[in-house]
Protein backbone atom coordinates (compact mmCIF):
# COMPACT_ATOMS: atom_id res chain seq x y z
CA UNK A 1 0.00 0.00 0.00
CA UNK A 2 2.75 2.36 1.18
CA UNK A 3 4.78 1.36 -1.82
CA UNK A 4 1.88 2.12 -4.27
CA UNK A 5 1.47 5.54 -2.62
CA UNK A 6 5.07 6.31 -3.15
CA UNK A 7 5.11 5.13 -6.80
CA UNK A 8 2.07 7.33 -7.60
CA UNK A 9 3.51 10.81 -6.08
CA UNK A 10 6.77 9.68 -7.98
CA UNK A 11 5.45 9.25 -11.26
CA UNK A 12 3.13 12.52 -10.57
CA UNK A 13 6.50 14.25 -9.48
CA UNK A 14 8.56 13.41 -13.03
CA UNK A 15 5.41 14.66 -14.70
CA UNK A 16 4.93 18.15 -13.58
CA UNK A 17 8.98 18.14 -13.28
CA UNK A 18 8.68 17.10 -16.95
CA UNK A 19 5.98 19.67 -17.56
CA UNK A 20 7.90 22.47 -16.35
CA UNK A 21 11.12 21.92 -17.67
CA UNK A 22 9.47 21.65 -21.40
CA UNK A 23 7.75 24.86 -20.60
CA UNK A 24 11.04 26.75 -19.63
CA UNK A 25 12.55 25.40 -22.71
CA UNK A 26 9.45 26.71 -24.77
CA UNK A 27 10.39 30.14 -22.81
CA UNK A 28 13.70 30.08 -24.56
CA UNK A 29 12.76 29.29 -28.14
CA UNK A 30 10.10 31.98 -28.38
CA UNK A 31 12.84 34.71 -26.19
CA UNK A 32 15.07 33.91 -28.89
CA UNK A 33 13.15 34.21 -31.78
CA UNK A 34 11.37 37.66 -30.57
CA UNK A 35 15.26 38.82 -29.79
CA UNK A 36 16.21 37.55 -32.96
CA UNK A 37 13.43 39.87 -34.80
CA UNK A 38 13.42 42.71 -32.71
CA UNK A 39 16.82 42.99 -30.81
CA UNK A 40 19.88 42.65 -33.37
CA UNK A 41 17.98 45.42 -35.67
CA UNK A 42 17.59 47.78 -32.98
CA UNK A 43 21.22 47.61 -31.85
CA UNK A 44 22.73 47.94 -35.37
CA UNK A 45 20.64 50.85 -36.50
CA UNK A 46 21.46 52.41 -32.99
CA UNK A 47 23.16 55.86 -34.32
CA UNK A 48 25.71 56.00 -31.06
CA UNK A 49 26.94 52.48 -31.91
CA UNK A 50 26.83 53.46 -35.74
CA UNK A 51 28.86 56.27 -34.21
CA UNK A 52 31.21 54.59 -32.28
CA UNK A 53 31.89 51.84 -34.86
CA UNK A 54 32.63 54.20 -37.38
CA UNK A 55 35.00 56.26 -34.68
CA UNK A 56 36.95 52.19 -34.01
CA UNK A 57 37.11 51.97 -37.83
CA UNK A 58 38.33 55.42 -38.94
CA UNK A 59 42.21 55.87 -40.41
CA UNK A 60 44.76 56.51 -37.98
CA UNK A 61 46.07 59.25 -39.98
CA UNK A 62 44.88 62.39 -42.26
CA UNK A 63 46.84 63.99 -44.49
CA UNK A 64 46.62 67.96 -44.47
CA UNK A 65 48.16 69.57 -46.93
CA UNK A 66 49.56 72.93 -46.58
CA UNK A 67 48.11 75.65 -48.47
CA UNK A 68 45.04 73.80 -49.58
CA UNK A 69 41.65 73.70 -48.64
CA UNK A 70 41.88 71.37 -45.35
CA UNK A 71 38.02 72.19 -44.12
CA UNK A 72 36.57 68.59 -44.82
CA UNK A 73 39.54 66.91 -42.29
CA UNK A 74 38.16 69.42 -39.56
CA UNK A 75 34.75 69.20 -40.10
CA UNK A 76 34.56 65.35 -39.81
CA UNK A 77 36.69 65.39 -36.53
CA UNK A 78 34.53 68.07 -35.25
CA UNK A 79 31.73 65.28 -36.09
CA UNK A 80 33.64 62.83 -34.15
CA UNK A 81 34.83 64.49 -31.32
CA UNK A 82 31.12 63.84 -29.59
CA UNK A 83 31.92 59.98 -29.65
CA UNK A 84 35.63 60.34 -29.18
CA UNK A 85 35.58 63.21 -26.72
CA UNK A 86 39.31 64.13 -26.83
CA UNK A 87 40.26 60.02 -26.46
CA UNK A 88 41.83 60.25 -29.63
CA UNK A 89 43.94 63.21 -29.40
CA UNK A 90 46.65 61.96 -32.16
CA UNK A 91 44.04 60.91 -34.71
CA UNK A 92 42.14 63.74 -35.30
CA UNK A 93 42.83 67.04 -36.65
CA UNK A 94 44.56 70.61 -34.67
CA UNK A 95 41.63 72.85 -34.12
CA UNK A 96 40.64 75.23 -37.44
CA UNK A 97 43.27 77.35 -37.41
CA UNK A 98 42.20 81.30 -37.22
CA UNK A 99 42.63 82.67 -40.76
CA UNK A 100 43.06 86.54 -41.99
CA UNK A 101 39.16 88.48 -42.50
CA UNK A 102 40.27 88.46 -46.05
CA UNK A 103 41.08 84.91 -46.42
CA UNK A 104 37.63 83.82 -44.89
CA UNK A 105 35.72 86.22 -46.75
CA UNK A 106 36.91 85.05 -49.91
CA UNK A 107 36.36 81.57 -49.02
CA UNK A 108 33.34 81.49 -47.22
CA UNK A 109 31.67 84.79 -47.60
CA UNK A 110 31.86 86.21 -50.63
CA UNK A 111 29.30 83.55 -52.41
CA UNK A 112 26.78 85.65 -51.04
CA UNK A 113 28.34 89.02 -49.99
CA UNK A 114 30.23 89.45 -53.38
CA UNK A 115 27.17 90.37 -55.05
CA UNK A 116 24.64 90.78 -52.92
CA UNK A 117 23.04 87.10 -53.52
CA UNK A 118 19.44 86.66 -52.14
CA UNK A 119 19.33 89.37 -49.63
CA UNK A 120 22.89 89.35 -48.96
CA UNK A 121 24.62 93.00 -47.48
CA UNK A 122 26.93 93.34 -50.27
CA UNK A 123 30.53 93.75 -49.87
CA UNK A 124 31.47 97.79 -49.72
CA UNK A 125 28.07 98.62 -49.93
CA UNK A 126 27.51 101.72 -47.22
CA UNK A 127 24.43 102.01 -47.95
CA UNK A 128 23.47 98.03 -47.05
CA UNK A 129 25.62 98.14 -43.97
CA UNK A 130 24.91 101.29 -42.69
CA UNK A 131 21.64 100.39 -40.59
CA UNK A 132 23.71 96.61 -39.77
CA UNK A 133 26.34 98.80 -38.29
CA UNK A 134 24.43 100.26 -35.73
CA UNK A 135 23.47 97.35 -34.50
CA UNK A 136 26.95 97.10 -32.74
CA UNK A 137 29.94 95.18 -34.10
CA UNK A 138 28.89 92.33 -31.12
CA UNK A 139 25.80 92.04 -32.87
CA UNK A 140 27.26 91.08 -35.92
CA UNK A 141 29.34 89.00 -34.62
CA UNK A 142 27.25 87.18 -33.06
CA UNK A 143 24.94 86.70 -36.29
CA UNK A 144 27.42 85.97 -38.58
CA UNK A 145 28.94 83.03 -35.83
CA UNK A 146 25.22 81.74 -35.06
CA UNK A 147 23.30 82.60 -38.22
CA UNK A 148 20.48 85.39 -38.46
CA UNK A 149 16.99 85.22 -39.56
CA UNK A 150 16.21 88.74 -41.18
CA UNK A 151 14.00 90.44 -43.35
CA UNK A 152 16.43 90.26 -46.19
CA UNK A 153 16.79 86.53 -46.13
CA UNK A 154 19.13 83.93 -44.29
CA UNK A 155 22.64 84.26 -42.94
CA UNK A 156 23.60 80.61 -42.37
CA UNK A 157 25.78 79.94 -39.57
CA UNK A 158 29.63 80.78 -40.01
CA UNK A 159 28.05 81.28 -43.76
CA UNK A 160 27.62 77.54 -43.52
CA UNK A 161 31.45 76.63 -42.89
CA UNK A 162 31.04 75.55 -39.23
CA UNK A 163 34.73 74.50 -39.40
CA UNK A 164 35.96 77.79 -39.35
CA UNK A 165 36.82 79.23 -35.83
CA UNK A 166 34.75 82.27 -34.18
CA UNK A 167 37.56 84.28 -34.38
CA UNK A 168 38.23 83.78 -38.04
CA UNK A 169 34.03 84.83 -39.07
CA UNK A 170 35.17 87.53 -36.32
CA UNK A 171 37.95 89.01 -38.73
CA UNK A 172 35.81 88.25 -41.79
CA UNK A 173 33.05 90.82 -40.56
CA UNK A 174 35.97 93.01 -39.78
CA UNK A 175 36.99 92.77 -42.80
CA UNK A 176 33.45 93.45 -44.70
CA UNK A 177 32.46 96.30 -42.00
CA UNK A 178 36.15 97.72 -42.85
CA UNK A 179 34.84 98.10 -46.62
CA UNK A 180 31.76 99.58 -45.81
CA UNK A 181 32.53 102.54 -43.37
C1 LIG B 1 24.45 81.61 -48.20
C2 LIG B 1 24.71 83.02 -48.31
C3 LIG B 1 25.59 83.69 -47.27
C4 LIG B 1 26.90 83.37 -46.95
C5 LIG B 1 27.78 82.28 -47.53
C6 LIG B 1 27.30 84.33 -45.96
N1 LIG B 1 26.28 85.18 -45.68
FE1 LIG B 1 26.29 86.69 -44.32
N2 LIG B 1 24.38 87.16 -44.80
C7 LIG B 1 23.61 86.50 -45.73
C8 LIG B 1 22.30 87.14 -45.82
C9 LIG B 1 21.16 86.73 -46.73
C10 LIG B 1 22.32 88.19 -44.89
C11 LIG B 1 21.20 89.16 -44.57
C12 LIG B 1 20.26 88.63 -43.55
C13 LIG B 1 19.16 89.64 -43.30
O1 LIG B 1 19.46 90.68 -42.74
O2 LIG B 1 18.04 89.34 -43.65
C14 LIG B 1 23.64 88.17 -44.26
C15 LIG B 1 24.04 89.05 -43.27
C16 LIG B 1 25.28 89.08 -42.71
C17 LIG B 1 25.71 89.96 -41.67
C18 LIG B 1 24.84 91.06 -41.05
C19 LIG B 1 24.04 90.48 -39.93
C20 LIG B 1 23.11 91.50 -39.31
O3 LIG B 1 22.85 91.37 -38.11
O4 LIG B 1 22.66 92.41 -40.00
C21 LIG B 1 27.00 89.69 -41.37
C22 LIG B 1 27.87 90.37 -40.32
C23 LIG B 1 27.38 88.60 -42.21
N3 LIG B 1 26.34 88.23 -43.00
C24 LIG B 1 28.64 88.03 -42.19
C25 LIG B 1 29.00 86.94 -42.98
C26 LIG B 1 30.31 86.32 -42.92
C27 LIG B 1 31.44 86.78 -42.03
C28 LIG B 1 30.30 85.32 -43.83
C29 LIG B 1 31.43 84.35 -44.17
C30 LIG B 1 32.03 83.66 -43.04
C31 LIG B 1 28.98 85.28 -44.43
N4 LIG B 1 28.23 86.28 -43.88
C32 LIG B 1 28.57 84.37 -45.39
C33 LIG B 1 23.98 85.43 -46.51
C34 LIG B 1 25.21 84.81 -46.46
Amino acid sequence: MSAEHDKKFFDTFMMVLGVLVAVAIGILILVRIVAANTQEKHVMADPALRAAVEERIQPIGKVAIAGQDNSALAMTSGAQAGAASGASGAASAAPAADMSGEQVYNMACVACHGAGVAGAPKHGDKGAWSARLAKGIDTLYKHAIEGFQGDAGFMPPKGGRVDLSDQSVKNAVDFMVQAAK
